[in-house]
């Protein structure tokens, strides 16, 4: 699934259904079919004797099944636009019953005494469930409750117009009793086929439902055809790229233009909000440009190539990295897409760039360490070693393109040096392009080349030295971080 789906809720919604619903009903279906087949052959029998008795008996028994049958396709479309709204609430009450149960939460929401707003949320989630079920229950009562009432009508007519052939000498007198026997047997099939018919009806709405999600799921698949990435990279340019998220007015990329080389190291620097991490993305393959602009490696459109063998020539540190609840070392080596293989010089030389060795030295187990204390003998680590760990996983991947997005935040500053230091310094790869994102700009001085976002726009690009003596954005914002180190300095001394 392309990463921009999971941004549209909506989307979610259909998901949960068709899991909740769908796949359940579909794997019923098959015995409610065999069901309803059964009904229509006893239906065929009771049938076969009531033409023989009188053919006029067949269409006066439908006056008593055919409007409870009506009752109960509009109950089954009732039920299924219930339901429908029904998933959305309860999609809901599970994300906030997850908020409530999740560890990484339980601090905050104790601390903030969030818990109460959470659990008002849940039962106030709860208790419109429980009003969608009154609603429903109601309306379907009422619905079958009229449809019973017509068909007693309907058994009533039956009945009179048997009493009337009987009179009338179309039936003999004897046959009157096989007529009411054969009649009661014909009525119990018949509301055995509808209801078998009416649910196989509702269930056939969840089955169409689910496969319709399935078509929308298949063309939202990232592309599987075109060339394959290439192994390494010369340049990437990008060129008049602009990005709106889903249901978003404003585009978070409008008309970005730039181009890497290879060896470079770039920084994407700019204000909270103003594109750098959707622009780190679109780089990696995870976004598709729109409006036309282009993104191209030596030349090539990556909209021609297979989208996941480019993703898989992209090592990303994005922002707030996943805390796999794998051990240590297949921490590092899902980046190349396995939890079981691994290369361990590989392994330890990122770890060693990143300053993440000695977080794993100190576990019990060490890379054998299993990182989640969501499971027995699972280990938590604090912020800033979970960040070694994932600068890690993007190192072990090796690949052309490195894109690190803020990877630093939550080190201490020795920490964040060193990292730097290694990543940026001490392992210049001349095939390599590195992307760097970074509030702290200090640490973005050395790099080749600095892009100053705004608003979705570059603003400024050049030398730290270039943007200095421009004079603009950058060199304010620089000023002021200095000028906060310089305080202190001085405070201190
Ligand atoms: N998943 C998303 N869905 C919708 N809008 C988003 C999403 N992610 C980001 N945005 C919006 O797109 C714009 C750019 O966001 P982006 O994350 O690229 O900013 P950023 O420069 O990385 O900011 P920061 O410094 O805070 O990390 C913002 O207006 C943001 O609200
Ligand atoms: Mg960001």
């Amino acid at each position: 699934m392309r990463l921009e789906v999971v941004d549209d809720a909506d989307w979610h919604d259909e998901a949960y259904r068709a899991n909740d619903r769908g796949l359940f009903y579909a794997r019923q279906i098959v015995g409610q079919v065999v069901s309803l087949a059964a009904a229509l052959l006893g239906l065929v029998g009771t049938a076969g004797v009531l033409g023989v008795l009188h053919p006029a008996l067949l269409p006066l028994l439908l006056l008593s099944v055919l409007p409870v049958g009506a009752a109960a396709v509009r109950t089954a479309r009732a039920r299924f636009h219930s339901f429908k709204r029904w998933n959305i609430l309860q999609r809901r009450v599970r994300v906030f019953s997850w908020l409530l149960l999740e560890r990484d939460a339980a601090a905050e929401l104790r601390s903030d005494t969030a818990q109460g707003a959470l659990l008002e949320e849940h039962h106030r989630l709860t208790t419109r469930i429980a009003e969608e079920d009154t609603r429903l229950g109601v309306s379907s009562a009422g619905l079958t409750l009229a449809g019973r009432a017509v068909g007693g009508i309907g058994t009533g007519i039956t009945y009179s117009a048997l009493g009337a052939m009987l009179i009338a000498g179309w039936l003999p007198l004897a046959a009157g009793a096989g007529a009411v026997l054969a009649i009661q047997s014909a009525q119990s099939t018949l509301t055995r086929l509808v209801d078998v018919s009416h649910m196989v009806y509702e269930h056939a709405m969840w089955v169409d439902d689910l496969l319709a999600f399935q078509e929308r799921c298949r063309a939202l698949q990232p592309r599987r055809s075109g060339l394959p990435a290439p192994e390494t990279v010369k340049t990437i340019t990008l060129d008049d790229v602009s990005f709106t998220y889903p249901d978003k007015d404003t585009p978070a990329l409008n008309g970005i233009s730039m181009t890497l080389h290879a060896g470079q190291t770039v920084a994407f620097v700019g204000v909270n909000g103003s594109g750098k991490s959707t622009c780190a993305r679109l780089l990696a393959g995870l976004y598709e440009p729109q409006d036309g602009g282009t993104v191209r490696w030596d030349g090539v459109d990556v909209l021609d190539m297979d989208a996941e063998s480019l993703q898989a020539r992209v090592g990303c540190v994005l922002q707030d990295p996943v805390r796999f609840p794998f051990s240590a070392l297949a921490n590092l080596t899902v980046s190349r897409g396995t939890l079981t293989e691994a290369d361990p010089q590989r392994a330890l030389d990122a770890a060693r760039a990143s300053g993440a060795e000695q977080v794993i030295a100190g576990l019990p187990g060490r890379w054998e360490a299993l990182l989640s204390k969501r499971f027995r003998g699972g280990q938590e680590l604090s912020a800033g070693q979970w960040a070694k760990v994932a600068v890690a996983r993007g190192l072990y991947k090796n690949a052309p393109v490195l894109l690190l997005d803020e990877p630093t935040a939550s080190m201490d500053p020795r920490a964040e040096h060193a990292v730097y230091e290694a990543v940026l310094r001490d392992n210049p790869r001349p095939d390599q392009i590195t992307v760097l994102i970074s509030h702290r700009l200090a640490s973005v001085v050395a790099c080749d080349r600095i892009f100053v976002f705004d608003a979705g726009r570059i603003t400024e690009s050049g030398t730290h030295q270039e943007l200095m003596d421009l004079d603009g954005e950058y060199a304010s914002m620089f000023t002021l971080q200095a000028a906060g180190y310089r305080a202190e300095a001085e405070e201190a001394a």
